[in-house]
């Protein structure tokens, strides 16, 4: 067999970078849904998100360590992303991503996605106090234009009000996230990333 058609027979895989925000500690229903549909997948967490997570559950679930920390050098790289989800994607996360900051693993990550022509669907969980903000507002739109998937919408993430967070992390439509994915990926992409 030819290495492309190696390729071709490998599992896809999807990063899930987690935020700190309540739904995270719910994050392996969405390993769950994408393992489901045949995608290996590797949790990328950030560094306040590893409070809100059973990281040992989710390394258990997935196979795979998670990550909040760029690899010292010898360690083994992770496998690389045909596609990226962002759930539940922080007020923090989106504004410093949309700045350019990458002062994490998580949005080192996602500095380079557009470039590499990696997919990317953000799944938001904020309230209406901070999705009114300006800088909130201009932060989605610019990641919009860089062809972001951003789920920000009446039918997808609607803000609740502030207070309102616990009620509504528990219906937090994981399952929008990856429809999206699936809507959005050209059939089977080719590996781009990876570090
Ligand atoms: C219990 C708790 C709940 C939080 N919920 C949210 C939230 O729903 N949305 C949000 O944007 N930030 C929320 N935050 C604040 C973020 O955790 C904080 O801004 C953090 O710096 C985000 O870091 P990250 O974007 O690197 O994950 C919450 C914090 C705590 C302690």
């Amino acid at each position: 067999m030819t290495d492309a058609g190696a390729d071709d027979e490998r599992r896809r895989v999807l990063y899930i970078i987690v935020c700190a925000a309540g739904p995270a500690s719910d994050v392996g229903k969405l390993v769950t849904l994408a393992r489901q549909r045949g995608w290996d997948v590797q949790i990328i967490a950030t560094p306040s998100a590893l409070d809100f997570i059973d990281a040992e559950a989710l390394e258990t679930q997935t196979g795979r360590p998670v990550r909040s920390q760029y690899r010292k050098p010898g360690e083994p790289r992770s496998p690389k992303a045909d596609a990226i989800i962002v759930a539940p994607a922080t007020y923090n996360t989106i504004n410093k991503w949309a700045a350019g900051i990458s002062d994490t693993y998580a949005l080192g990550i996602l500095a380079e996605a557009p470039g590499l022509g990696i997919p990317v669907v953000v799944l938001p969980f904020v309230n209406t106090a901070l999705a009114g903000r300006t800088a909130f507002r201009r932060s989605v739109e610019d990641l919009r234009a860089e062809g972001i998937h951003i789920l920000l919408a009446p039918g997808q993430f609607e803000p609740h009000p502030p207070g309102a967070g616990g009620k509504m992390a528990s219906i937090f439509p994981w399952d929008l996230a990856l429809f999206e994915v699936h809507k959005v990926i050209p059939g089977r992409s080719k590996q781009v990333h990876g570090q």
